[in-house]
């Protein structure tokens, strides 16, 4: 019998996906294309990174391009040991440290080793739209406590009290958050940690944008939590070293959990991309993350600020808030699409198509982001940023005239 998996059927083609590729076609039939879509660092990977890496691949090919063992490249995990002390003030034990094929790889990974099939799962409703997929994917059942634009995206702690039951095998969250931005409050954090300790759940924390922060600080879940063994986090290199098509991310926590990841990632692809983890290493070895940071941030931030202004001024019945962190503005646009009587997934695909504008519909991040979009802002240079709203605000009142 030849047929395609009932299990790959079910899952939807992802918008998200669907659009990141449309900024290409467009692209290809000679589009200028405003381009709010993937969460693509603004600046390349820093160029003594990059030298360093080139000298030493031509000096010793070989060991750059080998096979290695499926936790990854010790030095790098010794890397990311330091880096974590330096950075959190916490003790991770290299070997409690897999390296993976991006933050994607770690969640997927990380899910498969800690639940089974008909497990309950806590997320916050926005949140990445991947988790919907994976969630689904190993049929797991999502619970959520919503966010909104009202509260600084913040989620309730009395709606996590309630949803967090016998059957709930993970709280699953991510800050600095995508698509909101926010960075979860010490009060969210206290619960979170207290809740998964006194009923013996993982808490699996995604700190993909632990170094986007303009203001305030990362909330480092370990400070929180008094029993270390309940607590997972994954981490990319995507965003804070800029290597999102090197697909390299890194996934901490107890070793039981971190020997299962090794073991499924030998099976799955034997180890993440290994030119990438000796970069990565050069990288955080040589103290060229800090100077990459400093200057990206200042950047970000100049983004940030014309973005957020841009909307005020071009669109001022969008709810905006701006957050103090992460890559996007995640403006509620119900006046407006309630007027066109259209949804945020096709308003965003036919604003591609007319205005070459790429942004996110906010359903696909959840049933909390609907009539919202997700608007990256640190891809694109100020003038760029402002002229796309523009054409945003242009779109809007054209299909309100028609
Ligand atoms: C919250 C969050 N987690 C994980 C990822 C995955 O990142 P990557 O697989 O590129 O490391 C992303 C990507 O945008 C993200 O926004």
């Amino acid at each position: 019998m030849r047929k395609i998996s009932e299990r790959i059927k079910e899952l939807p083609l992802s918008p998200h996906r669907q659009l990141v590729a449309k900024v290409d076609e467009l692209r290809r039939r000679g589009r200028t294309v405003y381009n709010y879509s993937a969460g693509q660092p603004g600046l390349p990977p820093d160029q003594e990174a990059l030298k360093i890496f080139y000298e030493n691949v031509m000096k010793n090919p070989f060991d750059h391009f080998r096979y290695m063992g499926s936790q990854g490249l010790l030095k790098l995990r010794e890397a990311i040991s330091e880096d974590l002390r330096k950075y959190g003030g916490i003790e991770v034990n290299p070997d409690n440290i897999a390296v993976v094929t991006g933050g994607i790889d770690g969640i997927i990974l990380t899910l498969y080793a800690i639940t089974d099939p008909g497990d309950e799962i806590l997320l916050f409703d926005p949140c990445y739209s991947m988790y919907w997929g994976a969630v689904k994917f190993l049929k797991l059942k999502p619970k959520a406590c919503r966010e909104s634009v009202d509260s600084g995206f913040q989620p309730d702690p009395e709606c996590i009290k309630e949803l967090v039951s016998s059957k709930t095998a993970a709280i699953f969250f991510a800050s600095p958050d995508n698509p909101t931005s926010r960075v979860i409050s010490e009060e969210v954090a206290k619960t979170v940690a207290d809740l998964a300790v006194e009923k013996k759940i993982w808490i699996v924390y995604d700190v993909a944008y632990k170094h986007i922060i303009y203001e305030g600080h990362h909330i480092w879940m370990e400070k929180y939590v008094s029993d270390p063994e309940i607590l997972i986090n994954i981490a990319s290199f995507s965003k804070d070293i800029a290597i999102p098509g090197g697909r390299l991310g890194y996934v901490y926590g107890p070793r039981e959990v971190i020997k299962e990841i090794v073991k499924l990632k030998g099976y799955l692809s034997i180890t993440a991309p290994v030119p990438m983890q000796w970069f990565a290493y050069y990288y955080l070895s040589s103290g060229l993350k800090e100077k990459y940071l400093r200057g990206a941030l200042e950047v970000y931030k100049k983004r940030r600020d014309a973005a957020y202004e841009a909307f005020r001024k071009y669109l001022p019945e969008a709810k905006v808030w701006k957050p103090p962190a992460s890559m996007y503005l995640f403006p509620d646009m119900s006046a407006y699409l309630e007027r066109l009587g259209m949804n945020d997934i096709d308003f965003t695909f036919k604003l591609a198509e007319s205005k070459a504008v790429v942004m996110l519909p906010g359903s696909i991040f959840g049933e909390a982001g609907k009539n919202h979009i997700r608007v990256t802002f640190v891809t694109q240079p100020e003038e760029k940023l402002e002229k796309g709203i523009q054409l945003l605000a242009e779109f809007i009142n054209e299909l309100e005239k028609e």
